[in-house]
């Protein structure tokens, strides 16, 4: 064998190991797969990332979530129940302990049920972020522990929320309601304040630029850095890992600001979707071209055909 063919043998070896094992290696180690709870709320996902101590209270929450989630829920008897939740969760509300309360008009539809009750019984323990809430300090959303005691009346409450905040949801208001408070989306041109307004005059244009710095530093405080922006966070990272992240965020980022955001099957298709749109901006105009370039293909060959019979003719 001549001297160049076994360095390209040697070198080719080398790719073959280093792309079939070292990366492949490397990259699980980095990124653990992770499976997922297939979006059921059953505490199951969270005694895993919990320290030992902690573990037998996870299971009696968790087991009285699933005891309260049997009630029979009375939707007509919920509805006084949520004006509770509206006191804190309406269009305009201020930022509270960190961030906004976002406004529940599809709760029904982006949530959880078992979540929802959690929720309810317990922000911190529902959202997995309970190691967060030690000592004096609450969770902005705490007091609603004191105000629903009663597991009839939270069961009445996600009846309600269930069967008349459930309407169709679009990808967008998905991801404004569940994540807008946190993250900002440059594609989506939207903030922590939601959709930015255009503005006549630049001195109106700066001072909504204040009040989202201000907002952002709440948040800053609240959650010890500012949430990324989400724009392109679609094309960065895998659909899987989304979808687990959102599910259980101390499952991938240990020991994470983030809470769970308690997204139901339809929920999590929406954000995503919403996602996978502002990361891919021109996903559809690239779609709307493919029939027409496939059209040409096709006028094209029969073109191509018609030229090929016409020149044969001649020379037959
Ligand atoms: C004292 C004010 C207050 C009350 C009362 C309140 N909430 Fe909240 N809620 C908040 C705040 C603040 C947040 C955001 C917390 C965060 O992001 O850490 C929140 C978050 C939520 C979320 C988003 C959860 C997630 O996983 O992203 C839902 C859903 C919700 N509340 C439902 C309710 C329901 C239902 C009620 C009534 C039973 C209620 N809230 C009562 C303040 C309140
Ligand atoms: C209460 C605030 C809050 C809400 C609501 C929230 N997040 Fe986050 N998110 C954070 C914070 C804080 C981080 C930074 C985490 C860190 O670095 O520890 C983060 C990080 C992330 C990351 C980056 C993970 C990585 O490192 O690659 C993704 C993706 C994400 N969030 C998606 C979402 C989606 C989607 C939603 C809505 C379904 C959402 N978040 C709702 C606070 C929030």
């Amino acid at each position: 064998m001549n001297k160049e063919l076994k360095i390209f043998a040697v070198v080719a070896a080398f790719t073959i190991a280093l792309y079939w094992g070292v990366e492949p290696f490397a990259h699980s180690q980095m990124h653990a797969h992770v499976d997922g709870n297939g979006l059921v709320y059953d505490g199951k996902a969270d005694i895993a990332y919990t320290s030992k101590d902690k573990v037998k209270a996870k299971k009696a929450f968790w087991a009285d979530v699933k005891t309260i989630a049997a009630l029979k829920g009375d939707v007509t008897a919920g509805e006084a129940g949520f004006a509770t939740c509206t006191g804190c969760h309406m269009d305009g509300a201020a930022n509270m302990g960190g961030v906004t309360p976002p406004i529940l008009d599809h709760a029904g539809a982006l949530y959880d049920k078992n979540y929802l009750i959690a929720l309810i019984k317990d922000p911190a323990m529902a959202m997995n972020t309970d190691h967060k809430f030690t000592g004096t300090r609450t969770h902005p959303m705490g007091s609603i522990k004191a105000m629903m005691t009663d597991n009839q009346q939270i069961a009445d409450v996600v009846a309600y929320i269930k069967a008349k905040k459930a309407g169709e949801v679009t990808p967008k208001e998905a991801y404004v309601e569940s994540c807008g408070r946190c993250h900002a989306n440059r594609y989506g041109n939207s903030t922590q304040l939601g959709e930015t307004p255009k503005f006549k005059y630049k001195k109106d244009e700066l001072a909504y630029q204040i009040k989202v710095l201000e907002e952002q530093d709440l948040i800053k405080a609240y959650m010890g850095k500012i949430p990324p922006d989400l724009s392109i966070i679609y094309r960065a990272r895998s659909h899987h890992f989304l979808e687990t992240f959102i599910e259980n965020p101390q499952s991938q980022l240990h020991g994470t600001a983030m809470p769970r955001v308690g997204l139901s099957e339809n929920g999590m298709h929406k954000v995503m979707a919403y996602l996978e749109e502002t990361g891919d901006p021109s996903k559809p105009a690239r779609d709307a071209l493919g029939p027409w370039v496939l059209l040409f293909f096709v006028i094209f060959t029969i073109l191509a055909y018609l030229w090929k019979n016409s020149l044969w003719r001649d020379l037959h």
